[in-house]
């Protein structure tokens, strides 16, 4: 490891990668001070850096100053004669250079995830100064060094395998802004805002938990340098799954307790985050998330799986499937008639790929529901939380734009809209969620809505000081 770029591809021996990467970085520094986390880019930070990819000790922890975090580009080992898992070339030697019939696919699938990264840091930019305790605040920070980690890893793909072509869209990464009108994001998801941690939460429950099982299709693929990168993407995933699952448990042990002093009345009267507008932030960040997904019926999924670009979560896992050529068998999904009802379509198994991949991930988000309903069991509340149907509140795919209620009963079209302030945030619900939000800024300090945790990171305390600010203001 040595440089300006900490690495563990062998960056010095490559003078005109390493002189691309180092003309990038100044200006991936202008984003990240102009759309990185506001106010706070002076202050010591407790934050984990990847070092290595060793299991163990692959990461630093200490203070820093965000901007001086030391990102860098690190791959899994190479795994000696891996070869293709799927698709047509199944058994084939991996690729470690780009095969030129699918390089604009590939170059697609890369540069999307790769949208995704810093999107995500431009979302969540003003929630530093509304932080529920310090940390909290490095908590969030934590995952926003972290995307842009992985900004660095689809950046060293693009500009270490695609040329001018990958060195021009890693400019255009920089460019793109999340909600921007002219040129925002890819994907409509990492358009919406992030202003309140309520949202945050969700958003590292199910947003980051869809770019988990991205992460994981892609880690199957053909193209070695790929699957080596977004393997060691996943290792960072992984915190930030557990800072959106546990905030959200936190959020309910919270309510629980407070609900003691007003057994019977509203919520709002003790500061407490009523569990329907729980419910109302999971319906609305779980189905956004569904869509990234894309249509359940795709012949781009299918070119994918085809040319081993992308596979399914945990192919090569054993005894997890046992066909990898996916070439015979479908898929059964009900596709609404014009003149009402539905009528059962099968899909051929490749073009279903999008759909094989979601209930992957709809599984997992079950399982975090679960844990969430034991904790609410565990308070003694007799509420439970729920996912909603995925025909509910949809934007993309058969269900697309149709009033279906959380439980996916179709419904007349005045009825959704008289209804539908039952199951989404309303104005009214921001306004109030929004209200709860005030910063907490000595160690050990927790705002009213949430419960500390139950322990601190890296060892440490929860009344650490895990952000220590270099003006007292
Ligand atoms: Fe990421
Ligand atoms: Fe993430």
């Amino acid at each position: 490891m040595s440089g300006k770029i900490p690495n563990n591809v062998d960056l010095s021996s490559d003078r005109k990668l390493q002189r691309a990467l180092e003309s990038w970085l100044p200006k991936y520094l202008d984003w990240w001070k102009e759309m990185g986390p506001e106010g706070f880019q002076e202050d010591q930070i407790y934050l984990r850096t990847a070092v290595s990819v060793e299991t163990d000790g692959w990461a630093h922890f200490d203070h820093v100053k965000m901007p001086e975090y030391r990102w860098g580009i690190f791959l899994t080992p190479n795994e000696k004669e891996r070869t293709i898992g799927f698709g047509d070339d199944m058994g084939k030697p991996v690729w470690n250079e780009v095969p030129g019939d699918v390089r604009k696919e590939l170059r697609r699938l890369i540069v999307t995830q790769a949208d995704t990264e810093p999107a995500s840091v431009e979302q969540q930019r003003l929630l530093g100064q509304t932080a529920p305790s310090l940390y909290d605040m490095r908590n969030l920070f934590q995952v926003n060094v972290e995307e842009g980690r992985h900004l660095w890893a689809m950046v060293y793909l693009l500009m270490q395998y695609f040329g001018r072509d990958g060195r021009e869209e890693a400019e255009d990464l920089l460019l793109r802004r999340s909600g921007n009108e002219d040129s925002p994001r890819i994907l409509e998801t990492f358009n919406q805002p992030i202003e309140d941690w309520l949202s945050f939460f969700c958003f590292t429950t199910f947003t980051d938990r869809d770019g988990k099982y991205q992460l994981g299709a892609l880690a199957e693929s053909a193209f070695d340098p790929l699957a080596r990168s977004t393997r060691f993407m996943l290792t960072e995933e992984a915190h930030h799954l557990f800072v959106g699952e546990k905030g959200i448990a936190r959020v309910i042990r919270r309510t629980a307790d407070l609900m003691k002093n007003a057994p019977e009345g509203d919520p709002r009267e003790v500061g407490a985050i009523p569990l329907q507008i729980v419910q109302k932030w999971v319906n609305f960040w779980y189905t956004s998330s569904l869509d990234l997904f894309g249509s359940e019926d795709s012949s781009n999924s299918a070119t994918f799986f085809a040319s081993g670009l992308k596979g399914r979560w945990a192919e090569g896992k054993e005894g997890v499937y046992d066909d990898h050529k996916a070439l015979e068998g479908t898929y059964r999904v009900e596709v609404p008639k014009e003149e009402g009802g539905f009528e059962d379509r099968d899909i051929p198994l490749r073009r279903a790929m999008n759909l094989v991949l979601r209930d992957s991930y709809v599984d997992d988000c079950k399982k975090v529901m679960q844990r969430w309903n034991r904790e609410l069991e565990k308070s003694g509340l007799s509420e439970r939380l729920y996912l909603p149907s995925d025909r509910f509140a949809r934007s993309q795919g058969l269900y697309a734009g149709m009033p279906f209620d959380p439980q996916g009963n179709l419904l007349k079209r005045d009825e959704f809209e008289a209804k539908k302030a039952q199951w989404l945030p309303t104005p009214e619900d921001r306004e109030y969620v929004k209200s709860c939000m005030v910063q907490c800024k000595e160690p050990g300090e927790y705002a009213n809505w949430i419960a500390p945790p139950k322990k601190g990171i890296n060892g440490q305390a929860v009344d650490f000081e895990y952000v220590k600010f270099t003006r007292p203001n």
